[in-house]
């Protein structure tokens, strides 16, 4: 039967066991902001419009061309979050979480939506972990901030990507520069379309990938460049306080990310197995971003690392990530005294801490050992009627093929001893 419905343009579904894999992915990047004392936020999927055009800003792709905005029911502009930053700032605002102890530091999980066009690696539904510390303008935070999500790619077990790492200034040193720049690139031969957003922000320009763009800005002055005193000194701070941690990182100073907030400190992760969307995560300081959506002066860095693209990354690097067994335990009840007897012990074992699954639907031995096969259990535990009555239950190592009976009442201990303790003959 053909379906009649198929995932929207630019999304996909995530089926077993790919979605175990893509969950390993969340787990893995969230862990290692959960082991520098990040806590879990999460916050609402769409925001006032409003939010991002102020705080992700009006010269970006993001806001110009690809947010899912839409009227509600109450004649509200709502749009579906195209990032995670600007929505949890407004989190931390509206709830006061600066009055507490700071750095604020914050991890979370969850869609983005950008009406992008789609190609591998690129979706119109993304999925990022992100981190942000918040109320402290601390070159170490930076730092931290920086290694932790190295921490996380390396615990998947990535090696073959680069950290790109550049300063943009501040709002002290940024206005200077900003005329340099703009001064240089009125000298250039840009269309109609780029000027406009040089008027904007002429940083936006950098970035720009076309050819016919790129190949004017060899001389182009660069933001690390130009930047004050104390910006200097907080950028060779986080590269002395990365090469002390045993990050590898490289200068790149014409590194521009796609979003108007970051101040200072700025980074990417590029895999260098990944094609045309290889940027994995990338993230830095925002130094303006709270005071923008009506917050106090407060400063933050943070980053979001992108699931899909690690995931794709993983694949690349011949990673598996896909779980081998489903379960621990499987039953296979044959009779219905059995199925009863086995279900209840299956509540047991799960009361054990043991996960486990078992044959549904009166199936016969081979095809209910077919399951056991395929949930990749280590365990069997098989029973029919007449087990019952006498109260015991096979117990069956899938990994030698070797079996024994043991009374149903020491069938939990039985199976803790094969799975985790010593060896049972
Ligand atoms: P971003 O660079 O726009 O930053 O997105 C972070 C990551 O999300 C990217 O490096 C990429 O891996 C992934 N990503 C972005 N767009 C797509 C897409 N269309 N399809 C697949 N993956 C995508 C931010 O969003 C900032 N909020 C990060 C941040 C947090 N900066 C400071 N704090």
């Amino acid at each position: 039967m053909t379906p009649q419905f198929s995932a929207p343009k630019g999304t996909y579904d995530l089926v077993p066991p790919r979605a175990s894999a893509f969950k390993a992915v969340t787990d893995a990047l969230s862990g290692a902001a959960e082991r520098a004392g990040y806590a879990y936020i999460s916050t609402p999927m769409f925001e006032d419009t409003a939010l991002f055009e102020r705080g992700v800003g009006e010269s970006t792709d993001v806001v110009t061309k690809e947010m899912y905005t839409f009227e509600d029911k109450g004649g509200r502009s709502l749009t579906l979050r195209p990032e995670g930053t600007a929505g949890v700032m407004r989190a931390v605002v509206e709830h006061h979480l600066l009055s507490g102890q700071l750095p604020l530091k914050l991890w979370y999980t969850g869609p983005n939506f950008r009406y992008e066009r789609p190609q591998s690696g690129r979706y119109r539904q993304h999925v990022q972990v992100g981190i942000e510390a918040v109320g402290v303008d601390d070159p170490l935070l930076d730092a931290e901030v920086v290694a932790v999500g190295d921490e996380g790619f390396r615990a998947l077990g990535l090696r073959d990507y680069t950290l790109g790492l550049t300063s943009l200034g501040c709002a002290q040193c940024r206005p200077a520069y900003r005329a340099l720049l703009t001064l240089f690139l009125d000298g250039l031969d840009l269309d109609e379309d780029t000027r406009r957003r040089a008027k904007v922000n002429p940083l936006r320009v950098l970035d720009d990938k076309r050819p016919a763009v790129r190949d004017q800005l060899g001389a182009a002055p660069l933001p690390p460049d130009h930047l004050c005193a104390e910006c200097a000194e907080h950028f060779a701070t986080v590269q002395e306080a990365l090469q002390g941690m045993g990050v590898s990182f490289q200068i790149d100073k014409r590194l521009v990310r796609g979003l108007d907030y970051y101040t200072r400190t700025t980074f990417e992760f590029t895999s260098h197995r990944l094609g045309a969307q290889a940027a994995v995560g990338g993230g830095g300081r925002y130094d303006g971003l709270i005071e923008s959506i009506g917050g106090p002066s407060a400063s933050g860095v943070g980053w979001g690392l992108g699931v899909d693209r690690t995931l794709l990354a993983c694949d690349a690097e011949g990673l598996d990530l896909e779980p081998a067994a489903r379960v621990q335990v499987y039953a296979v009840p044959l009779g219905h005294q059995a199925r009863l007897a086995l279900s209840a012990l299956a509540g047991q074992i799960r009361g054990a801490g043991l996960s486990v699954d078992m044959a549904f639907g009166a199936r016969g031995l081979k095809g209910a050992m077919k399951g056991a096969d395929r949930s990749g259990a280590r365990v069997a535990l098989i029973a029919g009627d007449r087990d019952m009555s006498a109260g015991t239950v096979v117990v069956k190592d899938m990994a030698d093929g070797s079996q024994r009976e043991v009374p149903i009442t020491e069938a939990v201990s039985a199976v803790t001893a094969l799975l985790g303790g010593p060896e049972v003959s």
